[in-house]
């Protein structure tokens, strides 16, 4: 009974210097292995009077037990001052900076599109829609070009079928569209951004596809001073209040008279520069009242009713404002040309 007591202090005071699971073996394996000091106590019984051997026995299982409790209560110490430890090396420092992810940035067409159209619907306009694949009806004939007239020339236009149905050249049609809509007994305020499609051979500033911004406007009693007073106050909100503007005559079939509308250079203050090619001008759209004829074509008596239309390049805004030099960049997949052209970072 002495040995199992002794074997027991010796097994705890041995069990209290040890430093690893290695070790905890070792020990595990010197008491209770097969060959272990604690089974080689068991085969004493056999040499015990035999009232002795139940206690002995009884004893030795308990010793037994004890052995096992105090192994697995160190190899639970050792387990967990590892796992401890584990987390003390791998803790994450949170003031670390994060690794920078790259992050997507708004077109700029879509950028310069939303623009105009916050500057327009604060001054009433409407938003509206129409189809790129268009018929010649409304792309050209009500909008007083008849077949065979040679302003059809200017715009080479994509036929889908029979000279009939083709991919818009111009957002002009839109206006049509809504004319007749609006029935010609209502006052008509809107814009209509949306892709134009000519054969045009790509270079830097032509592209087989682009986009303008259509807007009409259907009143009584409106004039040229109108057209003029709208213009001056979107070439401000766009390119700022010190800009201004200025009309050049021009022509165009659907609006009498016509107009190039100009807003002074907002680079070199109209002194001449290289954007402005020395003119101290940049052209940014066409415009003009429109046309008797579209009235009439499109059920607005012109005896009553009145209006103006313009045209703008949402590319030539958007090369304008954000300094861009070639069209072909809207075009091309490049996505290191959106991000530098940021809205939030010009
Ligand atoms: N549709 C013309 C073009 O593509 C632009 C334009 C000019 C539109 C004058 C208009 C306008 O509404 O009045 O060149």
């Amino acid at each position: 009974m002495k040995d199992l007591e002794k074997t027991l202090k010796e097994l705890e005071k041995k069990i209290e210097k040890v430093t690893n699971s290695n070790e905890l073996n070792d020990i595990r394996v010197e008491y209770l292995g097969k060959k272990g000091s604690i089974s080689l106590l068991s085969s004493k019984i056999a040499d015990l009077p035999i009232e002795e051997k139940k206690t002995f026995g009884a004893a030795l299982n308990d010793t037994k037990n004890k052995a096992t409790e105090l192994i697995d209560a160190k190899k639970k110490e050792l387990e967990e001052k590892a796992l401890n430890e584990k987390l003390a090396r791998e803790d994450i420092d949170i003031s670390l900076p994060s690794l920078k992810v790259p992050t997507g940035a708004p077109n700029i067409l879509e950028n310069i599109i939303e623009e105009v159209e916050e500057v327009f619907l604060s001054m009433g306009y409407d938003v509206v829609d129409g189809p790129e694949i268009e018929e010649d009806k409304y792309n050209f004939e009500l909008l007083n070009i008849p077949k065979g007239h040679p302003a059809r020339d200017a715009q080479d236009t994509f036929y889908i079928e029979d000279e009939k149905i083709l991919l818009r050249s111009q957002t002009s049609p839109v206006q049509a569209r809504t004319m007749l809509k609006a029935g010609g007994n209502t006052p008509i305020r809107m814009i209509c951004p949306g892709k134009t499609y000519r054969r045009d051979a790509d270079d830097a500033t032509h592209s087989h596809q682009f986009m303008q911004i259509e807007g009409l406007l259907v009143d009584k009693d409106i004039s040229l001073s109108d057209l003029k007073g709208t213009f001056d106050v979107i070439a401000k909100k766009l390119f700022g209040e010190e800009v201004e503007t200025r009309f050049r005559p021009s022509y165009y079939q659907f609006t009498e008279p016509s107009v190039e509308t100009d807003i002074s250079c907002f680079v070199c203050k109209g002194k001449g520069c290289s954007l402005c090619k020395n003119t101290g001008w940049i052209t940014v759209s066409g415009a003009g009242m429109v046309h008797p004829n579209v009235l009439q074509n499109c059920g607005y008596d012109p005896k009553v009713w009145s209006g103006f239309a313009f045209g703008f390049g949402a590319e030539r805004l958007a090369m304008l404002k954000y300094g861009i030099n070639d069209i072909r960049t809207f075009y091309q997949t490049d996505l290191r040309e959106s991000s530098t052209f940021d809205r939030k970072d010009v």
